[in-house]
């Protein structure tokens, strides 16, 4: 009888430790983890410029040359065109869809090809033309990729 009181005793405060050491377990997971996320941070006009001279250096460049001056009596200038600083439904089409036929560019004609160049993603048509808008001596606003995106979805519908 009285040995059993104490295995009972014995029993009550072994649980009653182990369920501690459980509570102080899960406790200790639970316990509130201040974990600063780091925010990404805009991308900035500089970000979007180096990007965008990354496609231009990649996908236009072989064309348009280093300096934008193109290859005369072939691929026109990029420089203070009146395609790269007008209208940019007409400009980001031209992207998008590529050009060929005659064409007048700063009193030259050129009669040659530009493939479509739809396999770039918004971003990459956006960030490239904001890039030709800003370089070459050209100093036209961005192009965002929502307005590459609309001229996109426009193209694709017809
Ligand atoms: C394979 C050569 C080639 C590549 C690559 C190319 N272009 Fe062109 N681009 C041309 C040609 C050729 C024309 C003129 C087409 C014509 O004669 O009708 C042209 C015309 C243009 C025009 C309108 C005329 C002007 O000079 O203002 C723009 C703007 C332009 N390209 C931008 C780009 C951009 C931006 C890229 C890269 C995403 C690019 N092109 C890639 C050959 C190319």
């Amino acid at each position: 009888m009285r040995k059993g009181l104490f295995v009972l005793i014995a029993g009550i405060i072994i649980s009653a430790w182990s369920c501690q050491g459980k509570k102080e377990e899960t406790a200790q997971k639970e316990a509130p983890v201040v974990k600063e996320e780091p925010k990404p941070a805009a991308p900035t006009a500089e970000d979007v410029i180096a990007a965008g001279e990354k496609v231009y250096n990649t996908y236009c460049m072989v064309c348009h040359q280093k300096d934008g001056n193109g290859v005369a009596g072939m691929n026109p200038p990029l420089t203070q065109t009146k395609y790269v600083l007008g209208d940019k439904t007409e400009l980001i089409t031209i992207v998008l869809g590529g050009l060929s036929g005659d064409i007048e560019v700063k009193g030259e004609m050129y009669s040659n090809v530009m493939p479509p160049h739809n396999f770039l993603n918004d971003k990459q048509v956006s960030d490239v033309l904001t890039f030709v808008r800003s370089s070459f001596g050209n100093d036209a606003d961005a192009v965002s990729k929502e307005e590459v995106a609309t001229v996109r979805a426009a193209l694709e519908a017809k």
